[in-house]
């Protein structure tokens, strides 16, 4: 059996006869930029999420770095992120020309330690400096939004949430309300590659806010900063999303409680096979679930106890079974950040999670049958492969 990490034939072939009728409605309106079917699609993102704003871009990448521009983050900053992300979180602040300062991550959830974050506020030298903090919502499980919230009013600085891998996931506040990742900072910033939960057939990024003025910026600054055509307040970029893209996010749109729903459920059986009797399940750490949020499994992510992730990985695929390393680097060690004097051991929770950890198959169409034969090829992996001395 072939189990792939990710399969987008699947979904397509389910959508096909309403996304090819869509097409032909977009192709024959003329309208292919910026027209109705962004704007619908805004607004249907905005009333989701339960932001007053949704401003549609080329992609996430460039939603990270406009809602920095729109904060105002430039050289001499310093923006608190983690180093346990895809490299636009941090490139973004590099390419504003502000500073990234890196905070540990907790070793269960992999999201950013917020005990950490608060320290670097309080005795970092530079803390003066920290103008803004990305926390990545990372794999779709959101960090403590109510500490988010109380940490971006204590020390009065900005947060853009990056929430690329986490839309509709929730937190439950201590009067039992729900709170939607991205809507609990200045601004939140999404990605619609096509591998997210919600995927473009190409490129797609959206701003969320509920501050007009941010939003406003953010409107303008997509189109070359002008807000009258051919008039310019700011130097702007060109970051334009398609109606085409619109069009077929707003079909998926439809259909994504229905997939998070199976993720969830894709999620629960896997800790229940690799948690079961015939599972070695003391030799991995399975995603945990908390009754406080909703972890909308954008990836099912294993961490192995001992050093045999590598072993394990190169066993699933000779057995047909794709899977993936996020991330096998973490930040503060990449070669062009090396300026920024990042050492092995300043980050010792990310640099041992990068070399522990192992993305599973994952994807709303997954079977039963394929789950099972993961989980029966990862026994069997660990019946065949005593436990290593080195844990
Ligand atoms: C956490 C995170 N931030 C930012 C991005 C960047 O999004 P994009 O690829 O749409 O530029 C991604 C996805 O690729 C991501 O996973």
């Amino acid at each position: 059996m072939r189990v792939p990490l990710f399969d987008l034939t699947r979904q397509y072939a389910q959508l096909r006869t309403e996304i090819l009728s869509t097409l032909d409605r977009v192709f024959s309106s003329g309208q292919l930029i910026l027209s109705e079917e962004v704007v619908a699609f805004e607004r249907e993102i905005a009333v989701l999420l339960g932001a007053k704003e949704a401003i549609g871009v080329a992609n996430g990448s460039d939603a990270l770095y406009i809602a920095l521009k729109a904060l105002n983050i430039g050289e001499g900053d310093y923006v608190i992120t983690t180093p346990y992300t895809f490299f636009a979180t941090v490139s973004a602040i590099v390419r504003n020309g502000a500073r990234p300062l890196f905070a540990d991550i907790d070793p269960i959830t992999m999201n950013v330690d917020l005990d950490q974050v608060e320290r670097l506020l309080q005795t970092h030298p530079e803390r003066h400096r920290v103008k803004a903090f990305i926390p990545v919502h990372l794999f779709g499980q959101t960090c403590d939004l109510d500490r988010l919230a109380s940490i971006k009013s204590t020390f009065g600085i900005r947060v853009v949430e990056d929430i690329a891998q986490s839309i509709g996931s929730t937190w439950t506040d201590k009067t039992g309300g729900l709170r939607y990742s991205g809507t609990v900072g200045d601004l939140g910033t999404l990605s619609f590659f096509p591998t997210k939960n919600l995927g473009a057939f190409g490129d797609a990024g959206m701003i969320v806010s509920s501050d007009p003025e941010l939003a406003e910026f953010c409107r303008s600054f997509r189109v070359h900063g002008s807000r009258e055509r051919y008039y310019h307040d700011v130097v702007g970029v060109n970051s334009r999303l398609d109606e085409v893209q619109a069009a077929i996010l707003r079909i998926k749109t439809r259909r994504l409680g229905e997939w998070t729903e199976k993720r969830i459920a894709i999620a629960a059986l896997y800790n229940r096979l690799l948690s079961s009797k015939e599972a070695p399940s003391e030799r991995l750490v399975l995603p945990q679930v908390y009754t406080d949020r909703r972890h909308i499994f954008h990836q099912y992510v294993v961490l192995l106890k001992g050093n045999e992730r590598d072993a394990l990985k190169a066993f699933l695929e000779q057995n047909g079974i794709g899977t993936s390393i996020y991330y096998p680097l973490p930040l503060h060690l990449q070669k062009c950040f090396a300026d920024l004097g990042g050492r092995p051991g300043d980050l010792p929770v990310s640099e041992r999670t990068a070399l522990r950890s192992l993305a599973l198959p994952m994807f709303p169409e997954l079977t039963e049958e394929e789950i099972e034969y993961v989980v029966e090829r990862v026994s069997a992996f660990f019946a065949q492969h005593p436990k290593s001395a080195n844990r």
